[in-house]
């Protein structure tokens, strides 16, 4: 199948690894022209060849002066995908209800919501010239907020809203914006030993290895296991293509089963 998605600019925040790094590559593989955004580079990222901009999306500038500098080499931008986020618990606050201070709830909303607001800001009228595309990485915990930092499913779900709005409001210049949600997936956020999975484990006093086997069950994916980020990537590959000028305003939920929801 072509996804028409030959020779189109494509920006992927959050790229240096995990879920942002599978997307670039699937973005190349269609011979799409990327450019890579995160804070650090890394030997993987710089290995698939894609342009690299270095950006604190956290930062109240940082997204805007990412896609100013990715405007300055080429004023067209095709897809802008928002992926950058993630969240681990704050230290000390698994005996707190609200799972944190007000500091940590700033941190979560600025790099999960704020990051994909301000980046949509700065490239909209780009994409409005292109009638491009917008896809936000969102997570099942927005509409399953167990297990999870609370601040971290409040701003995913903030997300969803976001996307939704605003793709009745672009609609009509052409702008399409939807979301992917994954469930579990296989990535440093899961494995890594800085991870959320990792601290739960810490905090239960068991073995992280023990938990990460456990978890895919007791969250509900029927599976059995974690998502591979390809898995993600090709989702956000379909909701791109200019063959899906219907996906409008979507959330595609790639999550093994784990919403109990119709
Ligand atoms: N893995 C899962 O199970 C899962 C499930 C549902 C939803 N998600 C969502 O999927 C997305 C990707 O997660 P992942 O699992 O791939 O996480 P990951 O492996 O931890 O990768 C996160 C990426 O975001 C970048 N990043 C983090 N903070 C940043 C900042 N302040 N500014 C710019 N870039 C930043 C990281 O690079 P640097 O550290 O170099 O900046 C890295 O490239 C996130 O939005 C996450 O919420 C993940």
């Amino acid at each position: 199948m072509d996804l028409q998605l030959t020779g189109k600019r494509v920006l992927v925040t959050g790229a240096s690894k995990g879920i942002g790094l599978a997307i670039v590559r699937a973005f190349l593989a269609e011979g799409a022209v990327v450019t890579a955004a995160s804070r650090r580079r890394t030997p993987e990222l710089d290995a698939t060849g894609a342009t690299f901009v270095a950006a604190d999306l956290s930062e109240p500038d940082g997204p805007r002066r990412m896609v100013e500098t990715v405007l300055a080499t080429d004023p067209r931008l095709d897809v802008l995908v928002n992926n950058a986020g993630g969240g681990t618990m704050p230290d000390g606050a698994f005996d707190d209800p609200l799972d944190g201070k007000d500091v940590d709830w700033a941190g979560a909303f600025a790099l999960n919501l704020g990051s994909a607001v301000e980046a949509t800001r700065a490239a909209l009228p780009a994409l409005t010239e292109s009638r491009g595309v917008i896809v936000n990485i969102s997570s099942d915990t927005a509409r399953r907020p167990v297990g999870v930092p609370l601040q971290y499913a409040a701003a995913k779900a903030a997300l969803n809203a976001f996307s939704r709005g605003l793709a009745e409001k672009v609609a009509a210049s052409g702008v399409r914006v939807n979301v992917v949600t994954p469930s579990g997936t296989r990535t440093n956020l899961m494995e890594g030993g800085d991870g959320y999975i990792a601290q739960v484990a810490a905090h239960l006093g068991i073995d992280h290895a023990d938990l990460l086997t456990a978890m895919p069950g007791q969250n509900g994916m029927l599976t059995g296991t974690l998502i591979d980020p390809d898995e993600i990537a090709r989702a956000v590959l379909l909701l791109s293509s200019p063959t899906m000028p219907s996906a409008i305003g979507s959330n595609w939920v790639v999550d093994a089963g784990a919403l109990k929801t119709a």
